[in-house]
C-alpha cells in the first residue's frame, strides 16, 4: 500500500512523530483505509517520469536537505539567477520570536540582484529574446497580440526611463490601477528596474479604496488605462482613479502625474477625463525614451512591492514582499508545482491586482522564461467555453485557476467543455480556497479527461509563493488536500494553547521558520505585522487558516479562523463591510458573517439594525441604497449577498456581539444555535429567526 501512496510512512511517522515516545502507535493507523486508497490519485507515470521530482522519496529528501541544510539547498536553487553580487552564509537569518525581540527575516545576505533583470533581460542575453513572454487574449474573441521577451524589455526601459524623468525612483511608491494586458506587468517590471516600489489595486475596487490605498503608501505616480471591458460591461478607469486622486487631495495628498494607457478597445479617448497639466497618455510618454535602460541592483532585503490585503481588523494591510527571497521562492514553486518544462504554454487566470497574478504572472513565470497567456476577460463571456477555446487557441498545457471559476463552470454543464478538445492540457492547478471534492472531480474528469494530475495549491499574499502544494511527479492527490509543505516550508497544527499537534490532529495553521518568500513586515506598520501574525501563537507565523492533518500526513485546509470572508477567492474582511454599511445614515449597526454560497464558497451575510426612526422591513430600495454604499466604499467584489434586517442583534451582556450565533442564523444551522442563555436579551435570536428572507 505504501508504495500506492509512500506519503503515509514519510509524513505520518518519520516527520511529524520523531519527537515521540512511541511513534508505531500511530504509524499502524497511518495505513491507508480502503476509502482513502479508492480517493488516492498517484501521479501518471508518463508525466512522472519526466518531471522535476520523479518521486515521493525524491521529494522526501529534497525537502528534508531543504530544512537541515539552507544554505545548499536554497544556494543551489538560487544559481539559476543572476546576483550582481553574492550572498553571504547562513543564507537565512530570522527571529519569530516576539519575546526575543523584532520579528525579522534575511534572506540571502548582502546579495544584489534586481527582479526585472531576472525577469527579462536573462533570456534575452540568453538568446531567448524572440521567444513570446505574452499571448493577450481581450475580452472579446478576436482581438489579441503577442508580445516576445525582446519587445517587453523595450516597453520597461522606455517606461523605466520616463518614471525616472519625471523624478521616480528608488523607494517611490507607484501605484498601478490597470486590467490586465502587457502593459500592467510592465508596469510592475519597469517600478522593479529602477527599485520604485509597486502597489497593484484591483481595477474593480472603488474610488474609495483606491485613494486609501494611495495615501497609505503616499503614491507619487498612478499608473493606469483609459479603462476595461469585463464581458459586456466597460469600466472607465481613468474616472475612476481622477475621483481617487480629488479624494486624496482633499486629505492633503497631491498625486504629482498619472500615466494612462489608451486603451482602445475599450474606450474612446474622447471618453477619458484628462488633465493636461497632470496627465500624461502612455505612448506619448514612451516614444521619446530610450529603449535602453540600465537595471538598478539592489539589496535582497529591499521592498519590491506592497500589496493591500485584509485581515481580521482594521484597514487593509500593506504587506510587503523582498527582492532576493522572493524571487527565489516564486521562482522555485512555478517550477516544481507546476513542473514547469521549456516548451509549456501557461495560463493563470488571476489579475495581477492579486497576489496570484504576482507571483505566477509577473514573476514565476518570466523568471523562468515562460510563454503565458494574459486574458482580460471574464470565464462566461461570450459563453461558458470562453476558457477552453482559449486553451485550445494556445495549445495550453498549464492552467491554473480558481474553484469559484471551476463551480460557476461546472454549474453550466459539459457541454460547452467537450466542444473543445483541451488536449493540450497536461496540468491543472487551483488556488484561493478550499476546493470541494465535486468540483475537484469535475475539474478531473471533464476538463483534463482523467489525464491531468490537479495542483491544489495552498498559500497567502502573505506567503509569496506557494506553502502547501503537491509536486506532480511525486505526490499522490487526494481531492481537497493542499498535501505537504513546499521545500523550507514547516508547517505545524497548533492547539487553541498554542501548543504543536503530533500526528492526525485539527488545530490551525502555523509555520514555525520562514521560507524565502515570506512577506516582511506591514510597510511603514511592524508593529501591526507583529501583532497580526506573531502574537497570538508565540514563535510561529500564524496563518489565520484552520487545518486538518489527516492519517496519512496530508494537509486540509479547513478555512479562515478569524473574521474574514472567502468571497469567489477575494478575502473581505467582515469589519469593513460593517464600516461601510454604517456610514449610510439609515443604519445603526451592523455585523457581517460569512454563509456557505455553491458558487462563491462564502457568500457576504450582512445583519443589518436601522436608526429608531425607521420600522422594520423598511422599503426595498434600502436595501439597494445598501448595498450600493458598499460597491462604492470598497468595490463590487464586496457586494453583500443577503441584507437580514435585525431589529436587535444577540449581544453578551458585557455588548459584544455573538458572530458565532449570527453565523448559524445564516447558515440555517438554528438546531446548532448552542447555549443562547448569557445573551443580554435572548429574544432576539426567535425575532432573526422568524425575518430570514424578508
Ligand atoms: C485561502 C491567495 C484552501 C486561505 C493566494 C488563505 C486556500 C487565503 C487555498 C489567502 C487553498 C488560498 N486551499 N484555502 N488551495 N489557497 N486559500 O491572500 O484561507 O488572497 O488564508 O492569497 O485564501 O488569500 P489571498
Amino acid at each position: 500500500r505504501c508504495s500506492v501512496s509512500t506519503g503515509p510512512c514519510f509524513w505520518g511517522y518519520r516527520f511529524w512523530t520523531h519527537s515521540q515516545a512511541s511513534p508505531h502507535r500511530w504509524m499502524r493507523q497511518a495505513l491507508p483505509t480502503a476509502a482513502a486508497v479508492a480517493d488516492l490519485f498517484p501521479p501518471p507515470p508518463d508525466l512522472a517520469s519526466k518531471a522535476h521530482v520523479t518521486s515521493q522519496d525524491e521529494y522526501e529528501r529534497m525537502y528534508r536537505q531543504s530544512i537541515e541544510d539552507p544554505d545548499a539547498f536554497w544556494g543551489d536553487q538560487a544559481s539559476s539567477y543572476h546576483w550582481e553580487t553574492p550572498w553571504s552564509t547562513p543564507i537565512v537569518d530570522y527571529n519569530f520570536d516576539v519575546r526575543k525581540g523584532p520579528v525579522q527575516i534575511t534572506w540571502f545576505p548582502g546579495a544584489r540582484t534586481n527582479l526585472c533583470y531576472n525577469a527579462v533581460d536573462r533570456h534575452v542575453l540568453a538568446g531567448d529574446g524572440d521567444k513570446v513572454a505574452f499571448l493577450w487574449e481581450g475580452n472579446d474573441p478576436g482581438v489579441s497580440s503577442a508580445m516576445t521577451y525582446r519587445q517587453v524589455q523595450e516597453q520597461v526601459c522606455r517606461l523605466a526611463n520616463w518614471m525616472k524623468s519625471v523624478g521616480v525612483g528608488k523607494g517611490d511608491d507607484v501605484t498601478i490601477y490597470m486590467p490586465m494586458t502587457p502593459e500592467l506587468p510592465i508596469a510592475m517590471l519597469a517600478c522593479a528596474r529602477i527599485g520604485a516600489v509597486h502597489s497593484v489595486v484591483f481595477a474593480g475596487f472603488s474610488a474609495a479604496s483606491l485613494s486609501s490605498r494611495m495615501l497609505d503608501s503616499s503614491a507619487k505616480l498612478v499608473v493606469t488605462s483609459s479603462g476595461v471591458r469585463r464581458g459586456p460591461k466597460v469600466l472607465n478607469l481613468k474616472q475612476i482613479v481622477d475621483e481617487a486622486i480629488a479624494l486624496c487631495a482633499a486629505k492633503g495628498h497631491d498625486v504629482g502625474t498619472v500615466l494612462v494607457e489608451d486603451h482602445q478597445t475599450a474606450l474612446n479617448r474622447s471618453d477619458v477625463p484628462f488633465t493636461p497639466s497632470r496627465d500624461v497618455w502612455w505612448h506619448d510618454a514612451l516614444a521619446p525614451q530610450p529603449a535602453e535602460c540600465p537595471v538598478l541592483w539592489l539589496d535582497s532585503e529591499e521592498p519590491s512591492f506592497k500589496l493591500y490585503t485584509s485581515g481580521s481588523t482594521g484597514t487593509p494591510k500593506a504587506v510587503q514582499h523582498s527582492i532576493g527571497g522572493y524571487m527565489v521562492g516564486s521562482g522555485a514553486t512555478f517550477k516544481y508545482v507546476f513542473d514547469y518544462r521549456p516548451g509549456d504554454v501557461y495560463w493563470c487566470t488571476a489579475d495581477c491586482g492579486w497576489i496570484t497574478g504576482h507571483s505566477y504572472v509577473t514573476y514565476g513565470p518570466m523568471f523562468n522564461g515562460a510563454t503565458q497567456v494574459l486574458f482580460e476577460g471574464v470565464p462566461t463571456y461570450p459563453d461558458a467555453g470562453r476558457m477552453w477555446e482559449i486553451v485550445d487557441k494556445y495549445n495550453v498545457s498549464l492552467f491554473y485557476t480558481a474553484p469559484t471559476a471551476i463551480r460557476a463552470l461546472m454549474a453550466k454543464g459539459d457541454e460547452q467543455v467537450k466542444k473543445y478538445s483541451r488536449q493540450s492540457l497536461r496540468l491543472l492547478g487551483t488556488v484561493g480556497e478550499p476546493i470541494n471534492p465535486e468540483a475537484w472531480r469535475w475539474y478531473h474528469e471533464v476538463i483534463g479527461d482523467s489525464r491531468c494530475p490537479i495542483v491544489d495549491t495552498y498559500w497567502q499574499t502573505e506567503t509569496g509563493a506557494h506553502v502547501l502544494a503537491p509536486l506532480p511527479g511525486a505526490t499522490a492527490l487526494k481531492p481537497g488536500s493542499a498535501t505537504f509543505p513546499f521545500f523550507g516550508v514547516q508547517p505545524v497544527v497548533l492547539d487553541d494553547n498554542g501548543n504543536e499537534l503530533e500526528g492526525p490532529a485539527t488545530g490551525v495553521l502555523a509555520m514555525k521558520a520562514p521560507w524565502p518568500s515570506i512577506m516582511r513586515t506591514v510597510s511603514g506598520n511592524q508593529q501591526r505585522f507583529e501583532e497580526t501574525y506573531f502574537s497570538l501563537f508565540k514563535g510561529y507565523y500564524f496563518s489565520g487558516d484552520g487545518c486538518r492533518r489527516d492519517e496519512d500526513g496530508y494537509m486540509w485546509i479547513t478555512g479562515r479562523v478569524d473574521d474574514v470572508i472567502n468571497n469567489s477567492g477575494h478575502r473581505i474582511g467582515t469589519a469593513e463591510v460593517e464600516s461601510a454599511l454604517i456610514t449610510h445614515p439609515a443604519v445603526a449597526e451592523a455585523a457581517v458573517v460569512p454563509v456557505p454560497h455553491d458558487i462563491k464558497g462564502q457568500g457576504i451575510y450582512a445583519f443589518v439594525t436601522l436608526m429608531q426612526e425607521h420600522a422594520y422591513p423598511p422599503e426595498e430600495a434600502l436595501k439597494k441604497e445598501l448595498i450600493a454604499t458598499v460597491r462604492s466604499t470598497i468595490g463590487p467584489i464586496a457586494t453583500p449577498d443577503n441584507i437580514h434586517w435585525a431589529p436587535g442583534l444577540p449581544k453578551t451582556r458585557s455588548g459584544k456581539i455573538m458572530r458565532r450565533i449570527l453565523r448559524k442564523i445564516a447558515s440555517l444551522e438554528e438546531s446548532q444555535l448552542g447555549d443562547v442563555s448569557t445573551l443580554a436579551d435572548p429574544s432576539v435570536v426567535e425575532t432573526l429567526l422568524s425575518t430570514r428572507g424578508v
